[in-house]
């Protein structure tokens, strides 16, 4: 084991111009879920996260807030550190790029290049955008403004006498790494717009500026200040103690994993940075992944817009709603951006978005197994789990191959589907307490198959404890010590996790009490209350009888009910409204197995324009109430021929 390489996951180090918002703490949960399952896995995991805090950004937000920059960057990577622990983040390393490790780290690296060619002095003449820190070629500008569509800030025309990274050297170079490596780049469609920047012709890369106060200068000449990002990206190298610590530096480099969004993906960390890397001959990142962004309640995170609200603002005030402990609440939002991870495409933040996971799959699902089981056995074995009869194979062979899928979602970085499988168990065993009606058993006496049932169930919420915990850490722990189970859950080990009897008979389960108390539609605030939107209040407009009449609404009987591949939330309907069969795809998986639909009568709107979903055409819309996010169908309360008008 000890010669087993330690697993290195990386996050980006993070502007101190601001404290972290939902968009920067997802990369950092996602970076920490990884972390704790490598962990799970008994790998020896080194998880780094930081601060950038050099560069003229930096420099001007400390200015605006009256402070030096030292000040300023210290009170700020104080501030991120705080919110990371709030947020369970369990970082092994901090790293700062004003600390002394890194400044000697960055000149070496520079000098290295220097003496190799790699790097040489020229003058630059271009545009340089302040908020991205990024340099552009006239040719990418059209109006003066940053080209980045996400920032489209005034640029700044820059002359000066720079240091030049010979980054066009390595253009094929790259192109046959990124083409022989498929694993190199995720997700796919970032790949291929990296290749086609590429493509596009590399230009070397300016390196540093003339007569910049803060940052590290170039060793050779004080006078120039390494440029930001060439400083940044070699964060990832001083945690490994390089070149100084070379037995920590072999244990642990090439990272295994480095996260971050699409907007530093492209241009910094796969291009230059893994040129860097290559002129120098040490190995690059096994693995880059770019996710999407996150919006919130629709709108871009932006501070001037009041919603770069902190997660952990969030979770006290999901906390506030739902009556659920913070770090119940701090966990339901790890669960959230797991689940809802921007990945290919962006993703929306809200909080009724929040609210319906909360409801749905931690109250109604996790919540909801876990209970209902521990209270069955109070009430039939005083809390002893009993003995367990032989296993129940097809629950054990679920079990097993659920770890499996889990186990491959992780590997492959496709976390909304270890969870989407976690859940397919939870949902399964819910249903199989359902079916096995262990009251019943209890009514008629029987009672080996009362303890086979139970023992069953809750030997499954300990797999889903396992499972969920490196999502959920205190959800997980909780759970844990509800099923009285004595060995640390730190101590599971993941290969083991799924072996069936890991519960032992005679284990006393304690403290039991629901943990996430379902949040009714009066607790909700409705959207105009929502923290974090700044949308204008308003009542909803009145419509004149004629808008109204506009509306052909019908019922329909349900004759065909299935998931719509690959979202976890549709369902394609197939309704008869008496003139024709309809297909509708509605958002109501969460809420409605398919098969409990069939027959049902349901109200539709019929004369909506038709919509593709998903790469279904639906042609029709349910009515549903929408209690606390749940979307609950309009039934009428006898029978009805298909078709019939409503008014
Ligand atoms: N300092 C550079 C990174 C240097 S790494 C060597 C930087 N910092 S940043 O503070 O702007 O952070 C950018 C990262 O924050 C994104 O790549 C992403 O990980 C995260 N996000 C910031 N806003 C985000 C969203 N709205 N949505 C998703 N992630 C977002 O760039």
């Amino acid at each position: 084991m000890s010669d087993e390489k330690t697993f290195y996951i990386t996050t980006p180090i993070y502007y101190v111009n601001d404290v972290p918002h939902v968009g920067n703490a997802s990369t950092t949960i996602v970076s920490d879920v990884m972390a704790r399952f490598m962990r799970l896995k008994g790998r020896k995991v080194i998880f780094a996260t930081g601060t950038d805090e050099n560069g003229p950004k930096v420099l001007e937000a400390a200015r605006e807030r009256g402070k030096d920059p030292q000040t300023f960057t210290d009170e700020i990577a104080a501030q991120f550190k705080d919110i990371w622990g709030k947020l369970n983040i369990s970082y092994d390393d901090f790293i700062r790029t004003t600390e002394e490790r890194h400044i000697r780290v960055v000149q070496e690296f520079l000098s290295r290049l220097i003496a190799s060619g790699d790097v040489y002095k020229g003058t630059y003449a271009g545009w340089y955008c302040l908020s991205d820190e990024t340099f552009f070629a006239a040719s990418e500008v059209t109006d003066n403004l940053c080209p980045n569509p996400e920032c489209r800030k005034p640029l700044k025309w820059v002359e000066e006498e720079n240091y030049f990274f010979r980054l066009s050297r390595y253009t094929d170079r790259l192109k046959r790494h990124i083409e022989e490596n498929p694993e190199f780049l995720t997700p796919e469609v970032r790949r291929n717009e990296v290749l086609r920047f590429i493509e596009g012709g590399l230009r070397d890369a300016s390196i540093s500026r003339s007569g910049y106060g803060w940052g590290i200068p170039v060793r050779e000449d004080p006078q120039q200040v390494v440029y930001v990002w060439f400083d940044a990206l070699l964060n990832y190298l001083t945690v490994t103690g390089w070149p100084e610590d070379a037995e920590k530096y072999n244990q642990t480099w090439p990272p295994d994993v480095e996260f971050m969004a699409k907007d530093i993906f492209v241009r910094f960390h796969s291009t230059l940075w893994p040129a860097m890397l290559m002129a120098l001959d040490l190995p690059l990142p096994k693995r880059l992944f770019g996710h999407g962004f996150w919006t919130i309640e629709g709108e871009k995170i932006s501070k001037s817009k009041g919603n770069a609200v902190p997660p952990a603002t969030l979770a006290r005030q999901l906390a506030d709603i739902s009556g659920a402990e913070v770090d119940v609440c701090v966990d339901a939002i790890r669960y959230f951006v797991m689940r809802e991870l921007p990945v290919s495409s962006d993703s929306d933040f809200s909080m009724q978005g929040l609210i319906r996971r909360f409801n749905a799959d931690l109250a109604n699902d996790l919540g909801n197994l876990l209970n209902r089981n521990l209270q069955m056995l109070t009430r039939y074995f005083e809390g002893v789990v009993p003995q367990q009869s032989p296993p129940d194979s097809e629950i054990r062979d679920l079990a097993a191959q659920i770890c499996c899928e889990v186990e491959e979602a992780f590997e492959s970085l496709q976390f909304p589907q270890a969870l989407a499988a976690l859940w397919r168990f939870i949902a399964r065993m819910n249903k199989y307490a359902d079916e096995k009606a262990p009251w019943v058993l209890a009514r008629e006496g029987k009672i080996e198959d009362l303890a086979n049932v139970l023992y069953t169930a809750l030997e499954s919420v300990r797999i889903a404890a396992v499972g969920v915990a490196p999502f959920m850490p205190t959800v997980a722990k909780i759970i844990w010590h509800q099923l009285g189970i004595e060995e640390a859950l730190s101590g599971q080990v993941w290969d083991r996790a799924a072996v069936w009897g890991g519960l032992k008979a005679g284990t006393r389960v304690r403290d039991v009490a629901p943990i996430f108390p379902r949040i009714t539609a009066k607790e909700t605030p409705r959207k105009e209350e929502t923290p974090a939107v700044n949308e204008p209040a308003g009542e909803t407009p009145y419509i004149s009888f004629d808008e109204f009449k506009k509306l052909d609404l019908r019922t329909g009987q349900i004759k065909s009910a299935e998931k719509v591949a690959g979202a976890d939330k549709l369902l394609k309907l197939s309704v008869d409204i008496g003139s024709e069969v309809r297909t509708v795809v509605a958002g109501i998986a969460q809420y409605y197995a398919p098969d409990a639909l069939i027959d049902k009568t349901v109200v539709l709107i019929v004369n909506l324009a038709p919509a593709k979903i998903r790469g279904v055409e639906s042609q029709g819309m349910l009515l549903a109430a929408d209690v606390g996010g749940e979307a609950i169908l309009l039934m009428p309360d006898r029978d009805v021929p298909p078709g019939s008008k409503v008014r």
